[in-house]
């Protein structure tokens, strides 16, 4: 990538700024003066230091946030705040949330811009299991587990695909409910089809990433370096 470019893509400066820097000499390649925007950048070599600070390109960015009730997963929304009044985006960034969550769910949600990630995590043909946890209004019963089980018609063209329910005897209104697909407020629907009303809901893990205890309502963080290699996984699985 061009020097200028690289500049801009780390740092959010513009084009005209990263020229600006350049014939400022406050950019340095490997120790050397920077005189030439149009010089190629090799991102895994070459040290690149703008006002004394190092830069380092990523491409894409993964972060995991626990979503709080009252955001909807857009990138602008004119009544409500998004989820991205709690995450940052530099322009730049062009980040999204992988999948949605309603506003009033709670939970683990994936913010990134790698398309490819978030269409594979998502794509039917993966059957990647999602976890929630649901206050029910009525206790759950052993047929509803079987109902779940057999997959339920929720008002759409197909009945869904199975999907499991567990609960404790003790606290039988506090459901566990894992589905595979991501219909438009599935998990409310199959409810409902039981004779069910979802009073509050959490997402708990989504494929092979869970939400921590350590993550607060309305914090994110990076990817660990475990996560990413779920995403090389992800990535490298062909539909
Ligand atoms: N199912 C729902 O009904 N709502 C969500 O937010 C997620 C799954």
């Amino acid at each position: 990538m061009r020097l200028d470019k690289f500049l801009c893509e780390c740092s959010g400066i513009t084009r005209s700024e990263a020229k600006k820097k350049i014939k400022q000499g406050l950019v340095k390649v490997n120790d050397a003066l920077a005189k030439d925007g149009a010089y190629k950048v090799d991102a895994s070599r070459d040290n690149v230091l703008m006002d004394g600070v190092h830069l380092s390109y990523q491409e894409y960015i993964y972060y995991v946030f626990h979503k709080p009730k009252g955001c909807v997963c857009a990138n602008y929304d004119a009544l409500h705040d998004t989820v991205f009044s709690y995450v940052p985006m530099n322009p730049k960034e062009d980040l999204f949330t992988v999948g949605r969550l309603d506003m009033d769910t709670e939970g683990l949600l994936l913010i990134t811009n790698d398309g490819e990630f978030s269409h594979n995590l998502l794509s039917p043909k993966k059957h990647v299991d999602k976890t929630y946890f649901a206050l029910w209004d009525k206790p759950a019963t052993e047929e509803d587990i079987k109902a779940f089980e057999s997959g339920l018609e929720i008002g759409d063209d197909k009945p869904t695909k199975p999907a499991k329910l567990s609960f404790d005897k003790s606290n039988p209104t506090n459901v566990f409910i894992t589905i595979s697909e991501g219909r438009f407020h599935q998990v409310k629907r199959m409810s409902h089809a039981v004779g069910k009303e979802v009073l509050y809901l959490k997402r708990l893990s989504m494929g092979q990433f869970i939400l921590e205890d350590n993550l607060a309502l309305g914090e994110y963080r990076e990817f660990t370096d475990k996560e990413m290699k779920y995403v090389k996984e992800y990535k490298g699985r062909h539909l």
